[in-house]
This record gives structure tokens, sequence and C-alpha cells, in this order.
């Protein structure tokens, strides 16, 4: 199979990588945020503005983790989602879920502005479309639901696509940024007057005794009165946002496109097969078109190349657009299609997180740093409750019963995987599953023959990974840990690498 682009997100492709120090003695602040994400620097940002000294910790570097592969649309009408917030939630909750994501739009706008961020940032109307009679039911459907909250949606017969569409919803004034850019530019106004930045510190756990205090890799701590996890999923396991959500992978492709024939707007169709298209203009003056899709549960499938290909054809087929990146990602999925921003538990009264943000997580990440922000600070904030971490959760919604049998299931089944004996069938590029002395390996042959070999056992909770031969990676199929081909950890909610084996 062969691959055009370059397997880079163009938003780190783009920028210059970061170089904040290690975290290597004991510090104190106000409040410590965990993770560089968009959700914890804009956290970060909006807490030190209000007088707070914070200090950011980042396993990595700062937004190279979903912030920095995600497509970045910054929306309020995400892909269908008010005429069954409805059904599921009432029109009340809807109607402050539309006005809540459109206010993290209009305080992301006001935060670039006052810090005059060069990130790309336009205003741009946002389109779901359908392409059949079923589709555009769907679509009918959602244009009233939103209508009935009183958002500025509206039904639009034809869009600047370059194929035929039955009809789409239109929210106007919505926004696209680059997201790197973002996040590196607030990261870059933190340190100084006892606030600090943190990179390549991964932390593994937080104690929340008054004060708390964040412990990290090399044993350095972090004490502060007020902890942040804004992780992408919690990396603490005591609240159980891993049962409360599933990861969902999902595919992009990009690739110049003459910006004459760029569309104009932000668009996603309905359905499983689903593509969300939306261009960036780049440095040069040039346009880069990305189309995305695929999406699956993480470690479900390990063809993904296939995936990859099938978006390259498209942008072909669709746009006549060479593709000159590709790069993938992952995201939470909660049950009752809420995000989860509050405190940890009910018991923790210092340690909050910000999750489930379902593949719109651009709005809803500023939208978890002013709830959580607020919170900290003490002020009133109206969206608190409708977000509340540790509301009642939706076990047992049909979703969340099959994804939390299905994670049964893999801890069970997948330990009869792994047949062969022999770590000689691991041909080179390809990495296998393999018993040796009775344990699970996980082989992996780079293309220079040379065996890597790791236990096939997730730290997280145990289950067994599973090969992921697009991004040549180790992927639980459980809560979606990811781990390179040596074993060390490329996504939480794991906080240990996959342990060393040596098969001889
Ligand atoms: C393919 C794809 C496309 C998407 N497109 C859109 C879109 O167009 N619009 C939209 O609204 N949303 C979109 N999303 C969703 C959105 O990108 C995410 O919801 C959002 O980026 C999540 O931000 P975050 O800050 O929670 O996570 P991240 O950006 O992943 O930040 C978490 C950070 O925590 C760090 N970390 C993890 N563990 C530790 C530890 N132990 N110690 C220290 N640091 C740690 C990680 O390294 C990471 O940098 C998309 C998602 C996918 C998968
Ligand atoms: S991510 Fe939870 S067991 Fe692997």
């Amino acid at each position: 199979m062969t691959l055009t682009g370059r397997h880079v997100s163009y938003w780190i492709d783009s920028t210059l990588p970061s170089s904040y120090p290690t975290l290597s003695q004991n510090v104190t602040v106000d409040v410590a945020i965990v993770g560089a994400g968009l959700a914890g620097v804009t956290t970060a940002k909006l807490l030190k503005q209000a007088g707070k000294t914070v200090a950011l910790i980042e396993a990595d570097r700062i937004g190279v983790g979903v912030s920095g592969h995600t497509t970045a649309k910054v929306a309020a009408l995400q892909q269908l989602i008010y005429a069954e917030l409805i059904e599921q939630h009432g029109k009340e909750k809807a109607q402050l879920f539309g006005e809540s994501n459109r206010a993290a739009i209009a305080r992301l706008a006001d935060l670039i502005a006052a810090e005059n961020i060069d990130c790309d940032f336009e205003r741009k109307a946002n389109y779901t479309f359908a392409t059949d009679a079923d589709g555009l039911a769907k679509v009918k459907k959602e244009v009233e639901a939103a209508q009935s909250l009183g958002l500025p949606a509206s039904f639009v017969e034809s869009v600047d696509l370059p194929f035929p569409i039955t009809g789409a919803i239109m929210m106007p004034d919505e926004a696209q940024f680059h997201p790197r850019k973002f996040t590196l530019a607030i990261a870059a106004t933190l340190p100084g007057d006892g606030s600090y930045v943190f990179e390549q510190t991964r932390v593994k756990t937080v104690e929340d005794e008054g004060p708390c205090r964040v412990i990290t890799h090399n044993g350095s701590t972090v004490t502060a009165q007020d902890v942040v996890i804004a992780t992408n999923l919690p990396i603490l396991d005591i609240g159980l946002y891993f049962a409360k959500t599933y990861p969902k992978r999902s595919y992009i492709v990009g690739g110049h496109i003459d910006p004459a024939q760029a569309p104009q707007g932000m668009y996603i169709g309905v359905g499983d097969n689903y593509r969300s298209i939306r261009s960036t203009p780049t440095d040069d003056g040039g346009t880069v078109l990305m189309v995305g899709g695929e999406g699956h549960k993480v470690g479900k499938d390990d063809a993904t190349d296939e995936r990859f290909e099938r978006l390259e054809s498209y942008l072909r087929s669709t746009f006549g657009v060479e593709p000159e990146y590709r790069w993938s990602t992952q995201d939470y999925i909660s049950f009752d299609k809420l995000p989860y921003i509050g405190n940890l538990t009910p018991a923790h009264q210092h340690t909050y997180v910000a999750t489930g943000f379902s593949l719109w997580g651009m709005a809803k990440s500023v939208l978890s740093a002013m709830v959580l922000s607020d919170r900290i600070l003490g002020i009133h904030n109206p969206w608190a409750d409708l977000y509340e971490a540790t509301r009642p959760t939706p076990f047992v919604t049909s979703t969340s019963i099959q994804q939390n049998l299905e994670v049964g299931a893999h801890w069970v089944g997948d330990r009869l995987k792994g047949l062969f004996d022999s770590t000689d069938s691991v041909e080179p590029g390809v990495g296998k599953l393999v018993t040796h002395n009775g344990s699970k390996i996980a082989a992996y042959r780079d293309d220079s023959g040379q065996l890597h070999t790791v236990s096939a056992v997730c730290p997280h909770l145990g289950c067994i990974v599973a090969w992921n031969q697009a991004e040549k990676s180790w992927d639980c199929p459980c809560h979606g840990s990811r781990f390179s081909c040596e074993g060390n950890i490329l996504h939480g909610p794991a906080v240990k690498p996959l342990e060393q084996k040596v098969c001889d």
C-alpha cells in the first residue's frame, strides 16, 4: 500500500518545537494544571489572568496531543447534536449547551484579540450536510431542533462543495483557527511571577489532601491548593471516567489547494461514512485543504492504513488535491453527549477534570477553562451544573452497556490472542502478539530487522493491547491508552510504559 502524505499533523509541521524545562525540583503554586492541550493551556491562562500562580505540567510538548491533531473547527453546531440533546436531556439543558458553546467561541475570540495572537482565527459558517434522503431527514430535524432553542441555524439547499448535496444545516459565525499556534502563544504568556510551564514531565498521580500534591515521574512534586487534570481522559481512575466514555480514533489527510478553488466554510457529513472538510491559510500565502473521517473505536482495527488510503483517494478524486499530510488522533465519547467538567469525585474538593468532549472539544476546552476557573475562583458559573462531572452516570444506556461489556470481553477474550509461540513469524514493519513462556508479548520487527518486544498487558487496567498498522503503535481497546513499539506512552490514561520483555 502506498500512501502519499507525510505522516505528520499539519499543525505540528507548521509550528516550531517548544522547549520548556522538565520539572526537577519541588515547586508550590496556587493551581497545578496537568496536560497542555487546549483545555489545560486555556485553563492555566484564565487562572493566571485572574491573579493565581499556576504550574502547567505536560508529559510531552505543548499542544502536541489531541489538540495538535484535530480539525480545529470551533463550533456549537457539532454535526448532529441538538435533536438528540432535546430528546435525552430536555429543551432547557439543550439550550444551555448551545448557549455555553457559543459563549466559549466568543471567549476564545476575545482572548485571541486581547493577546493579539496570530493563529489564523477566522469566523466561518459551519455546515452539516446530507447527500441522501435519509441524511436529509436528519438534517431537517436538526434545523428544527436548533431553531426551537433560539440558535441562529438555517436550512440551505446548496453549499460550495464540488458534489451534490440533498441539504444542509448552516450555523453562521462559528470559527476555525490554528490550534498549535494558539496553545504555543498562550503557554508563552504563563511563566514568571511565580508561575511555570514544564514539559517532558509525566504526572504519575495526584493526592488531594489539602494542599494537593502532584507527583511526577522523577519524584519531583508540585504542591497546589487546586489541581486541574486536563489529560484528555483523566489519569486518575477513581472518578471512573474511563467507564463513562469510550475512545474513538479518527483520521485526517491534507494537501495544498488553489485558494480560489477552496470551499469557504467548514463542513461535515452525516452518517457513519461522514467526511469532515475545512481549509486553512498557510504562512506562505497558500491554502491547505483537510479531509477527516474513517472513525472507529481505538484498538478495534489493525488495517488502519486502509483508512488513510480511502481518505487520500477521496481528497484526490473529490478536490483534485494531492495528499501531503496524514495524521490521526482520538477523543473520548461521553455516553450522555455532555462533557464532564468539574470535581473529580464529590470527595475531591480541590481536584477537577475536563473530559468526554466527544470529538468536539475545541469550544468545550475553552468552556472547561471558563467553568473550572470560575469554580476555583469561587465565581458562579451558569453552565457548571449542566456539565457537573459527578452527575449520575448513564451506565444503563444501550451504548454504555455495550461499551463496558466490550471492555470485559477484551479483558478476558484477548488473553486467548497471540497464538504464535515464536517471534520468527513477525515480519519487518509489522507487529504481532506472541506467547512466550506463558506471557503475552507485543512483538514488532522494524524495517532493519530488529525485534522490539514488550509486554502486551496494558499497565492501566490490564487489557491486552492491539496492533495499529498505520501508526505502528500498540493500542489498548479498553480505554484507549497507546504505546510506541518500544512501549513508550503515546496516549493516556496509562501513566506507565509497557514493560520491556526479552524473548530469546
Ligand atoms: C480526528 C479528530 C478531529 C477533531 N476535530 C475537531 C474539530 O474540528 N472541532 C472540535 O471542536 N473538536 C475536534 N476534535 C476533538 C478535539 O480535538 C479534542 O476534544 C480536544 O483537542 C481535546 O483537548 P484536550 O486538551 O482534552 O486533550 P489534549 O490536547 O490531548 O491534551 C491533553 C494533554 O495532556 C497530556 N498528558 C496526558 N497524560 C499526562 C500525564 N500523565 N502527565 C502530564 N501530561 C499528560 C498529553 O500529552 C496532552 O498534551 C477532533 C478529534 C479528533 C480525534
Ligand atoms: S487503557 Fe485501560 S486497560 Fe488499557
